[in-house]
């Protein structure tokens, strides 16, 4: 069947309205059975667009023809039964669990690589149709997983393999999207208001790969990346600033070393490395164009762009001189890309989690 057509029936017989309804009023093994009874009518409608469109970029053939389709919806499951204690148990794990795991990547720790996967999972969405995302934790399935954008993302899927076990309870992409924000916070960062309500999503829910951003390229290519989540100026160069975490690794993206010296604390360093070092362009060991500076950081194409344009000029000396204002924006940009997609009933809660040091842990 030709994906416009069945279209108009889907968006007829399950209505944007009744998914809230119906939602809201039931707890979340209910609700989840709902969103995944409402999404067997989206499979057929999302095999219908990835088989007739499979361009690569994620935003060009794929949004365009599907942008007169109703979007797809995906209404956040709200368990009942759970309370903030039972998240922040879950918190508490991965904290802990990074603090004793931590000689892993030359001691640099799992928090960095456990950001990448919760932003990586998240960062599949696109706003033309509202598919991808973290909702439908399809991180988990081989096609996403295995997409050369994810290499070695498999070390934060193994760190949260015995945290699923224990809390199987939980979706795959609050998960996914809860180590992150733990990460950060653990790391010193600003804290990260989350909610719960992902349902996990069948295989074929999984956008094509190809949706993750490209290193080699420039600041007009970087302005249109974002846009296709949502994001403004101000929330592209706040959400680049994570980039103060953790490091390049030519065995996984053919790009080498650090953008600064504090790779295990979240802070503003990446503004003022990028702004005060000296770069220049050369050719890595893997035959990459990367910025490098005398202290042995790196910057890649699309973080330089960030100095290069002058809109993104001024909010980079922003953040290079106030850290608090970079907290600020990050935290809510953040919040916003592991949100986008998902339609939060009325009321849902939103959890601000305590780190293991409020605890006195
Ligand atoms: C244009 C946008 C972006 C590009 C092209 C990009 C590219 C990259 C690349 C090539 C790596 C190295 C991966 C490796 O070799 O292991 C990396 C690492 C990383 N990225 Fe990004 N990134 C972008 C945006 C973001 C955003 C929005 C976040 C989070 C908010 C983020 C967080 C991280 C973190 C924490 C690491 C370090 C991972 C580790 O140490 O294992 N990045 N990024």
């Amino acid at each position: 069947m030709n994906a416009s057509k069945a279209l108009p029936l889907f968006s007829r017989t399950i209505s944007r309205r009744s998914f809230y309804l119906f939602s809201a009023a039931t707890i979340a093994g209910a609700a989840a059975v709902t969103t995944a009874a409402a999404f067997d009518n989206k499979k057929q409608y999302n095999y219908n667009n990835r088989n007739n469109n499979n361009n690569s970029n994620g935003w060009g053939k794929f949004g365009t023809s599907i942008a007169a389709a109703a979007p797809i919806v995906h209404i956040a499951a709200i368990n009942k039964d759970r309370t903030i204690d039972d998240y922040q148990r879950i918190y508490n794990k991965i904290a802990e669990k990074i603090r004793e795991d931590d000689e892993y990547d030359g001691y640099i720790g799992y928090g960095p690589v456990l950001v990448r996967l919760g932003w990586h999972s998240s960062g599949t969405y696109n706003k033309e149709n509202n598919s991808g995302g973290s909702y439908g934790g399809t991180y988990r399935f081989k096609l996403e997983n295995s997409d050369p954008s994810n290499n070695g993302l498999q070390n934060a899927a193994q760190f949260l393999d015995p945290i699923y076990k224990e809390f199987n309870w939980i979706s795959h992409g609050d998960l996914y999207t809860l180590g992150a924000v733990c990460a950060i916070q653990e790391a010193q960062g600003p804290k990260i208001k989350w909610r719960p309500g992902r349902v996990d999503l069948p295989e074929s829910a999984t956008p094509e790969n190809g949706r993750l951003p490209d290193a080699v390229n420039g600041a007009d290519y970087v302005r249109k990346f974002y846009a296709r989540l949502r994001m403004n100026d101000r929330e592209a160069v706040a959400l680049t600033g994570a980039h103060c975490l953790g490091r390049t690794h030519l065995k996984n993206s053919g790009f080498d070393g650090p953008w600064g010296a504090a790779s295990s604390s979240f802070t503003n360093e990446f503004f003022i490395n990028l702004l005060n070092e000296q770069w220049k362009l050369q050719k890595n060991a893997a035959g990459n164009k990367q910025y490098d500076s005398p202290k042995g950081y790196m910057m890649l194409e699309t973080d330089y762009a960030l100095i290069q344009d002058p809109i993104y000029l001024k909010i980079v000396k922003e953040y290079a001189n106030n850290e608090a204002s970079f907290f600020k924006d990050f935290a809510s940009s953040f919040q916003k890309l592991l949100e986008n997609g998902i339609d939060y009933p009325k009321g849902a809660p939103e959890y601000i989690f305590k780190t293991l040091d409020d605890q006195d842990m």
